[in-house]
């Protein structure tokens, strides 16, 4: 029995008594940390492979380190491996493997090292992982978009701001508007990456280490770019997760507000869309419902990345330097995030190909709301009529086409002349739906032909 696997009995020869199963239970982490085990392996080879090029451990130690591990990397993926609630964490469950399998050279691998900047090392080492699977999962689902938007450049949404018709857009521009969140979330991580990738190791505890360490050269086989510059920011700073949920978060509160929308659109009263029906459930009592229980689930799960955020965030507040146990309570919401948000992109980006739209439904609706008036208004005011006065002219129009009870679209033209006799026959082609979207041709509008360069930009950016 090594001095690891005594741990139940005292942590050292320090420890006059052991600690009862519940303190063990209250302050153990490796039933969660221990999906770390990658990360961590990959650390202590690249620690103890410096050790031996700075001669601080011999060759030999180190092969027998190397073979330790790689073979405890075979246990953990085989399932063989018996992790130990006893063994607090990840890092000491394969530390105590590691000495049975390789004796005096595996006790040697901790040399100038701590938990403190192990465990920094190994959250940043996953995460960055995580990140650049979460960046393909953030190209597939803004591809899977703008394959949406292609399909339906010419269909016509009614746009609207506060919910009330407001003017007709392209049923593509309105997905596109879902792209450029989604790109600015990839943007986020690029960034936050860029803060993950730095390598505390060599920070030890929190002073830093009196081997010689080459801190640089473990950063570079680990592919980090740079080290913590400072050993008490090193081992205590958890920024890198914070940040990382913040841009989670707000990639989960795009989601939500597209499943809103998924929502209201799919419902009776909207009927602008329907998902396929893999993606929708029935109700055990109401033999007629398809209820879209993806995107429901997928804003009730904002809530839960959100909470994540300010779980994170809190648990950091008011925390004295250098590292403190509080720390151990990052790893659930981070894991929880991650994984939320890797099935929620993942499923976004398959639901999105099964959406069907259908565009008469929101003709219709955009039919409804007088959604061409700003068009009459800028028709007018291209005749030389003051922009606020052709404003004026066009509500009272729209109060007659209302107290007619049709569109100001339907008005004849005897009666809109009688607003302003500058009105003429060409006025309907401005009236129309499909006008209003065309006379959008500005950058970032939505008459068609903007749209489709924006999804050749997006085609062109996401290849
Ligand atoms: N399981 C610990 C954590 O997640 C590892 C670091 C423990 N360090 C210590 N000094 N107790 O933070």
């Amino acid at each position: 029995m090594n001095q690891l696997d005594k741990k139940s009995q005292g942590w050292s020869a320090l420890f006059s008594e052991p600690m009862s199963e519940l303190v063990q239970r209250y302050t153990a982490s490796v039933f969660f940390d221990k999906r770390m085990w990658r990360a961590d392996i990959e650390g202590s080879l690249a620690h103890a492979r410096m050790l031996a090029g700075q001669g601080v451990i011999a060759a030999a130690d180190l092969q027998a380190i190397e073979a330790g591990l790689g073979a405890i990397a075979q246990e953990i993926e085989s399932g063989q491996f018996q992790w130990k609630l006893e063994l607090e964490d990840v890092h000491l469950n394969i530390e105590a493997r590691l000495i049975q399998l390789a004796g005096d050279a595996g006790k040697r691998l901790h040399t100038g090292r701590s938990r403190n900047d192990q465990v920094a090392t190994d959250v940043r080492l996953w995460l960055r992982g995580e990140i650049d699977l979460i960046l393909e999962l953030l190209s597939q689902l803004q591809l899977a978009l703008v394959d949406l938007a292609d399909r339906n450049v010419e269909v016509i949404l009614p746009g609207f701001t506060h919910l009330q018709v407001a003017q007709p857009v392209s049923f593509g521009h309105h997905m596109l508007a879902y792209v450029e969140m989604f790109s600015r979330d990839a943007e986020r991580l690029v960034e936050v990456r860029r803060r993950v990738n730095r390598l505390p190791l060599g920070a030890a505890a929190l002073a830093g280490t009196s081997y010689r360490l080459d801190r640089e050269s473990v950063a570079r086989s680990l592919g980090m770019e740079g080290v913590c510059q400072n050993s008490i920011d090193a081992v205590s700073d958890r920024d890198f997760a914070i940040e990382f949920t913040a841009a989670a978060a707000l990639a989960m509160v795009h989601i939500s507000r597209l499943s809103e929308e998924l929502v209201l659109w799919m419902s009776q009263n909207f009927a602008f869309i329907a998902i396929a029906d893999r993606f929708t459930t029935g109700s055990s009592i109401m033999p007629q419902k398809k209820n879209p229980d993806v995107p429901e689930l997928a804003r009730g799960k904002t809530g839960r990345v959100v909470g994540h955020l300010m779980g994170l965030i809190t648990l950091m507040k008011g925390q004295p330097l250098a590292y403190n146990k509080d720390n151990q309570e990052d790893k659930e919401p981070l894991f929880d995030t991650v994984d939320t948000l890797k099935d929620t992109l993942r499923i976004f980006a398959e639901m999105a190909g099964g959406i069907t739209v259908r565009p008469e439904a929101m003709e219709q609706a955009a039919l409804k709301g007088h959604a061409t008036a700003t068009d009459l208004a800028d028709y007018l005011a291209k005749k030389g009529v003051p922009f606020r006065d052709a404003h004026e002219t066009v509500a009272r129009a729209v109060k007659a086409a209302i107290a007619s009870g049709v569109d100001l679209a339907a008005l004849p033209l005897a009666t809109l002349q009688q607003f302003n006799p500058a009105i003429g026959q060409d006025v309907y082609g401005v009236l129309s739906l499909r006008g209003s979207l065309d006379a959008r041709d500005i950058l970032g509008g939505t008459a068609p032909t903007q749209v489709r360069a924006q999804v050749a930009r997006h085609r062109a950016r996401l290849s």
